[in-house]
């Protein structure tokens, strides 16, 4: 099924008519690729303005969330890696340092009334990446790459709950948070994901046999089918015994990224296995055109705030993945390409001309993707993403502390019981509302998409 040749790939390229494209790009040339990533993150950075005074460094404005940013962020440490393009550099670095927070573990004061395991994640990630490509080190007295990343695993690591279902993460850190009964996909992926690459590049084994152990549970508790389709989460309250089927590209994303990593550290036949089964089960994500698109929401054109960004993911991780896994490169390729070339031609809206929109699909007749009069970071970020990993055989894989990686870490680093809330800022009673209120809106946007179950 996923045996397509690079000569289908100059093929199906050929035959995506896309006329009215707004955004120039030719694949097989290294300065298109870079100038269209460059336009489409110029357009993102118009929304952000936490360098400016009076704002809050690392912070998106509404109706974004603290995870968009570090979503963000991550991204842009990528955009430099594939482009050399220092322009926002330091406000990347600016910006992970200061959201670190206090604590350097991602658990800043102002976010943990509502932070979740997957929120932390993913600004631990941005960390991860910056210490594998070796992005400029934070200056003196500040926390390694390295060491956030550490951080953010430890903490978790810390968190891993074996009083229902068997082990597992919960979503979120605190009880009063809604979603704490809930065992997620995405959080565990992360600390998957995160433990896979942490051994990869210190060469420490305690973090990949976590990844094994995090691996093991998400097998065992039906959240990852055998064919590797890898399920939304599953309640606590019945033990994991019924879980919620929808499957986002992200959560494919990240445990493909993480056995991909494990099969270059370990090079075991199960791993690459495991690899490959991730990678078939991500069909569900294209379309007969080979063009990435959320299925759980898209079709419907109700996606929220949170999956206009899925996408970014499953690109990012995709493209990482051929570089610890090379098996995967051809069968990868013609997929980013597609889904690239669809992307550039959704950017084609908005008073720039250029703003990218959330589908890059048509359903006319004569399949001419245009605008589809959406946009935000959420969908700049996802075309970012699929235009750039078409860079991916031009940059370097990620380095390690033995290839050359300079990154400061920290073994110890996060493990300061930041897991118990008495420890932190007094949670006010306003504070519980908040976070409530909070949970109950994401829980609806995700339980309104639900009507879409894979099988
Ligand atoms: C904020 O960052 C953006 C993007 O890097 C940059 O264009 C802008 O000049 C910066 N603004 C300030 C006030 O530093
Ligand atoms: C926390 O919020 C306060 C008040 O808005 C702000 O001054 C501070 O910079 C914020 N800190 C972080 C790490 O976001
Ligand atoms: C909950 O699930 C775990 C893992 O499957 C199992 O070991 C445990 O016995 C179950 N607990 C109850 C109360 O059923
Ligand atoms: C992946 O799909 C290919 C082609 O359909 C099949 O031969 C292979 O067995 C599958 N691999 C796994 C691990 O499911
Ligand atoms: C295409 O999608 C738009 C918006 O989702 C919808 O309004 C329109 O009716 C659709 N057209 C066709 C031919 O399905
Ligand atoms: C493991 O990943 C590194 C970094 O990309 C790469 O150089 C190496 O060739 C990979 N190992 C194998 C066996 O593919
Ligand atoms: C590599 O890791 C070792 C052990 O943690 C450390 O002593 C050394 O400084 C690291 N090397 C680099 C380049 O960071
Ligand atoms: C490996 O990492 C663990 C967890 O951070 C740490 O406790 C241990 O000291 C490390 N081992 C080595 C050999 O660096």
């Amino acid at each position: 099924m996923r045996t397509t040749s690079l000569i289908s790939l100059g093929l199906s390229i050929a035959s995506l008519a896309l006329p009215s494209q707004a955004i120039e790009l030719d694949l097989s040339n290294e300065a298109s690729i870079k100038s269209a990533a460059s336009t489409v993150t110029y357009g993102m950075m118009k929304y952000y303005h936490g360098n400016e005074t009076g704002q809050t460094i690392g912070l998106l404005p509404w109706p974004y969330y603290w995870w968009h940013a570090g979503a963000m962020f991550g991204s842009l440490v990528d955009y430099w890696y594939y482009t050399g393009d220092t322009s926002y550099n330091e406000a990347t670095t600016n910006a992970m340092i200061f959201q670190a927070g206090p604590t350097a573990d991602y658990m800043p004061e102002n976010q943990t009334k509502s932070e979740g395991n997957d929120d932390q994640a993913f600004w631990g990630m941005a960390a991860m990446s910056a210490a594998e490509v070796n992005f400029p080190n934070p200056a003196k007295g500040k926390p390694g790459w390295l060491a956030l990343a550490q951080a953010t695993f430890n903490s978790q690591a810390l968190r891993w709950d074996t009083k229902t279902c068997g082990g597992g993460l919960r979503w979120q850190i605190f009880t009063f948070n809604n979603g704490y009964n809930y065992k997620n996909s995405i959080s565990n992926g992360g600390l998957f994901n995160l433990g896979a690459r942490l051994a990869m590049y210190t060469g420490n084994t305690t973090y990949s046999d976590w990844a094994v152990k995090v691996w093991d549970w998400i097998e065992g508790s039906g959240l990852m089918t055998d064919d590797y389709y890898v399920y939304d989460g599953s309640d606590t309250t019945t033990n994991c015994t019924d879980p919620s089927k929808i499957q986002w590209t992200y959560n494919a994303g990240i445990f493909l990224l993480g056995a991909a990593t494990m099969w270059n550290i370990t090079g075991e036949q199960l791993w690459r296995d495991r690899t490959m089964g991730l990678w078939n089960a991500t069909h569900v994500f294209f379309r007969d055109d080979k063009v990435m698109y959320e299925v759980a929401c898209e079709p419907g054109g109700n996606c929220n705030v949170d999956q206009h960004f899925f996408k970014a993911y499953l690109a990012r991780w995709m493209a990482a993945s051929t570089k610890v896994a090379p098996f995967l490169s051809d069968l990868v390729a013609p997929y980013l390409a597609a889904s690239a070339m669809a992307a550039a031609a959704s950017c084609s809206g908005g008073t720039d001309g250029v703003t990218c929109g959330t589908k890059w699909f048509s359903n006319t007749s004569d399949l001419t993707v245009t605008w589809d009069n959406t946009w935000g970071v959420g969908q700049q970020l996802c075309a970012l993403e699929a235009i750039q990993s078409n860079l991916i055989t031009k940059v370097q894989g990620p380095l390690t502390n033995k290839t050359g990686g300079t990154s400061q870490g920290d073994d110890s680093a996060g493990s300061g019981g930041d897991s118990d809330p008495t420890k932190m800022k007094k949670i006010t009673d306003a504070d519980k509302a908040g976070a409530v209120i909070l949970t109950i809106l994401v829980l609806a946007g995700w339980v309104g998409a639900m009507f879409w179950l894979i099988i």
